[in-house]
Order: structure tokens, then C-alpha cells, then sequence
């Protein structure tokens, strides 16, 4: 039986890998204009990490992961996510002893969960994210959240809701986490089998479930906004005014929980409309505790993660196609026998001097090379071959005016140069 990709993954194929990397440059290019620079860091971490960081308690770590003993018989885990491998990376190295704020930004980090695959939701994705450390104030949450904007901005995302919510601290939440039990547990029986779960392990949770049923109990909750202490609510309407002040466009959604347990203050989502309901294309929040939590210093941190599958789905759910590029610029076809070495000589020098070129591996016939070229979206064919070679000459043609020229086979650059500007 043939082998395919295993359930939940995708191949990004070469003809798709220019939006990937057109994707990519917009984010290095807005990350480094905020000045975060890029950390990478392993595909694999020890399970505890992921334990103490996400939370033992969330769906992730409960359900998601991928875990394996290796042959040392560690326990290791495929990342569920970014930002707990940033922590441990800025503990380990001290980053944390830099100049603050320290600023990090992660491209495309593989990140696997073993989910039900659909719409929208892979086993193995692909996540942009940006992590600030050290800054209490609301500055760097709304740092964070317009960075990301105006890279869905750059890439010609239009219409999204940015959700914000505070999910308060641990001075304040467990006075919310009581009321909200109180209210939960008076109605358990009508909550779906998972939120019962959640009741007792992460009441917050049952607030963004999408049974419609738990969505009715929910909107009748306590809303967390009126638990938040003094210090967290200043946080969150020093916020609102910093995003107002851009003129920003916000939904507070008191129902937005996120997934994972090292939130604290600030949380927020970037809502797409997919077909089948609205799903998140950027997730992010504040997480006062969690550097703390792995074993570094008191240091408050913010940040998000994004999807580059996701942000696929949404640029074709809006028609944004850009444009592919072609292959090569020039492609050196040799006529006959005696052409081949001279076009593949060509072909190198011109690669050496900076021209994206190409040449017949195949031994097609002329007409064949320039059938393959013209797919390749080739601007110059040069011929080399002939009569015009025996006398020291190739034949460049501009593939658009059809206009052509001969030039000495050792000055071809200049003459392709000239046709590639016009
Ligand atoms: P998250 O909301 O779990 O947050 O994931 C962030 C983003 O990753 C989502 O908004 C979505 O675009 C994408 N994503 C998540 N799961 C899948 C999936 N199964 N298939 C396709 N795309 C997916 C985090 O991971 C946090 N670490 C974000 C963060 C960084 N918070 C603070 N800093």
C-alpha cells in the first residue's frame, strides 16, 4: 500500500511555498520593526515542561500531546505550543538578566496535538508567535496585539474581530472561580459530559465550550469583569484606551478563557468566520506567573501565537491570491549536440553573476525547452546552438515582445540583463 502523510498533516508543496514565504517575511519584517529578534528552539522538550507550564489540567497536556519515552526511557514531548520552550530558553541562557524588556519572536515553529483533524484544525501546525518579557504595564499587551494586526493587515486581512478579556490574577480569580462554581454546579446535569469534566478540573473552560447548550448557561454567568481586583481592572482599561488610541476596534468577550493555564490579565482572539462557524486565527495573552512556574525569576511576560495554516484558510476565504513568481528568469536552451556544454557553462556563469537561470537537464528537443520554459514563467530564453554558435553567437530572446537579439556567447549577460529590464 502506498505511504501517505500521516492523518492530521499537510505537505506545503514547492509551487505553494512562495505564499509561505511571503507570509514569513511579513512577520520577520513587522517583528523586527517592534525589535523582537528570532529564537528557535527544539521540536522536542521533557514532558514536566509542558506538565507545569500549559497546565496539567487543560486539554492539551490531558489529552493532546505527543509523548514518548526515548531510549534513555525520558519522557519527551512534541511541543503543544511556543511559549513554554521561549520560558525555559530565557531561563536556561539568563536572558532574563538582559536589558529589559527581552522581545522574541518564533517563525513557523512545528507545533503537534493530537486533535480531531477538520476544518481548520491539523495534528502538525505551524505557528508565528511573539513573546515580551518583563513589562507589567499594558503597553506590551498592546504591543503585541497591533504587531500581529498589521501583519494580517500587510497580508490584506480585512475584517477581523479582535476579542479581549482580563481573566484577573491569582489574587482575584479564585473569589471568581467560587462564584462561578456555585452558579455551574446549580446546573451540571444540563452541561455537556466535557464541561461536567471541566466543572471539576477548570470551571473557566465550560465558558467558551460550543455546545450550544453550555453557550446558554454561560451567557448567563457571572461575568469575571466585575471580579477583577483593582489592579487587574486598571490593567484592562489602561489597555482598552492604548488600542483605542489606534483607533482600534475591539469586542470585550468575557467568554474568551483560552486553552491553556498560564494566563493571567490580559487574554485575547482573533476571530475568523469560517464556514463552519467562527474559529480563532490568533490566540495571545499575558502570563505573569508562568516564567516563575518553570523555575526563573518573578518576570511578567505577553504574547501570542499564530497559525500560518490558519492564516492560509483565511486569505482563500477572503480570495487573496498573490501572484506566483516565476521559477527562473532565464532559461539557456541549447540546440543540438554541440550546444549542450556551452549552455550549461552559461547557465553556471550566469548563476555566479546573480541571474536566476536554468537549463535543459532532459535532452528535450528546442521546441520542448521552450514549451517547459514558458511554464516556468522564464523572461529570457537564450539559444545556444547552430549556426550562431559556430560563429562565437547565441540568440537572446525576450519572451514577452518576442524581440531577439545576438550577442557573443561570452557577453550573453549583458544582452539578458538589457531584455530583463524592459
Ligand atoms: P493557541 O490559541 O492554542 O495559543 O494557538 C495559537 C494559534 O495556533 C491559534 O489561534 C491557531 O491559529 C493555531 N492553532 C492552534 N491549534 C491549531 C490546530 N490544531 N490546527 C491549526 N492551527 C492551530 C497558543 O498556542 C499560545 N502559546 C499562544 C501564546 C503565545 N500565548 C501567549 N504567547
Amino acid at each position: 500500500m502506498q505511504i501517505q502523510s500521516p492523518k492530521g498533516t499537510r505537505d506545503m508543496l514547492p509551487k505553494e511555498s512562495y505564499l509561505w514565504q511571503w507570509i514569513e517575511s511579513v512577520m520577520r519584517e513587522e517583528a523586527a520593526l517592534a525589535g523582537y529578534r528570532e529564537i528557535r528552539t527544539p521540536v522536542f522538550e521533557y514532558t514536566e515542561l509542558f506538565e507545569r507550564g500549559v497546565g496539567d489540567t487543560t486539554d492539551i497536556v490531558q489529552k493532546e500531546m505527543y509523548t514518548f519515552q526515548d531510549k534513555g526511557e525520558r519522557s519527551i514531548t512534541l511541543k503543544p505550543e511556543g511559549t513554554a520552550g521561549a520560558v525555559r530558553a530565557l531561563i536556561e541562557h539568563k536572558l532574563y538578566a538582559e536589558p529589559l524588556p527581552v522581545k522574541m519572536y518564533y517563525l513557523n515553529n512545528p507545533i503537534f496535538r493530537y486533535e480531531n483533524p477538520q476544518h481548520g484544525r491539523v495534528r502538525e501546525h505551524h505557528q508565528f508567535g511573539m513573546e515580551c518579557f518583563g513589562v507589567k504595564g499594558p503597553t506590551a499587551d498592546a504591543e503585541v496585539i497591533l504587531s500581529v494586526l498589521r501583519i494580517l493587515e500587510r497580508l490584506g486581512l480585512e475584517n477581523l474581530q479582535v476579542h479581549i478579556n482580563s481573566i484577573g490574577c491569582p489574587v482575584c480569580r479564585p473569589a471568581y472561580h467560587a462564584a462561578l462554581r456555585d452558579y455551574l454546579g446549580a446546573r451540571l446535569a444540563d452541561l455537556c459530559p466535557q464541561c461536567q469534566e471541566r466543572f471539576e478540573r477548570n470551571p473557566l473552560r465550560v465558558l467558551d465550550c460550543k455546545e450550544r447548550g453550555c453557550q446558554v448557561i454561560a451567557a448567563g454567568a457571572p461575568n469575571i469583569l466585575t471580579h477583577l481586583c483593582e489592579e487587574c481592572d486598571t490593567h484592562f482599561q489602561s489597555l482598552q484606551t492604548l488600542l483605542n488610541a489606534r483607533g482600534l476596534c475591539i469586542k470585550i468577550d468575557p467568554h474568551i478563557v483560552r486553552g491553556l493555564d498560564y494566563y493571567t490579565k490580559t487574554v485575547f482572539e482573533i476571530i475568523m468566520q469560517s464556514p463552519r462557524g467562527p474559529i480563532a486565527l490568533c490566540g495571545g495573552g499575558r502570563y505573569d506567573g508562568l516564567v516563575r512556574e518553570i523555575g526563573g525569576p518573578d518576570m511578567p511576560g505577553v504574547g501570542f501565537g499564530i497559525g500560518t495554516e490558519r492564516i492560509l484558510l483565511e486569505l482563500g476565504n477572503q480570495g487573496i491570491a498573490p501572484e506566483a513568481p516565476n521559477v527562473s528568469d532565464v532559461f539557456v536552451a541549447s540546440l543540438g549536440e554541440e550546444g549542450r556544454l556551452p549552455a550549461f557553462e552559461l547557465g553556471m556563469s550566469l548563476r555566479r553573476e546573480g541571474f536566476s537561470a536554468d537549463f535543459d537537464h532532459m535532452e528535450r528537443s528546442l521546441k520542448a525547452q521552450f514549451r517547459y520554459a514558458d511554464k516556468q514563467g522564464v523572461r529570457v530564453m537564450v539559444i545556444v546552438g547552430g549556426e550562431e554558435l559556430s560563429r562565437g553567437m547565441v540568440i537572446i530572446k525576450n519572451m514577452a515582445s518576442g524581440e531577439e537579439i545576438e550577442a557573443p556567447l561570452g557577453q550573453a549577460a549583458s544582452g539578458i540583463k538589457q531584455q530583463l529590464i524592459k
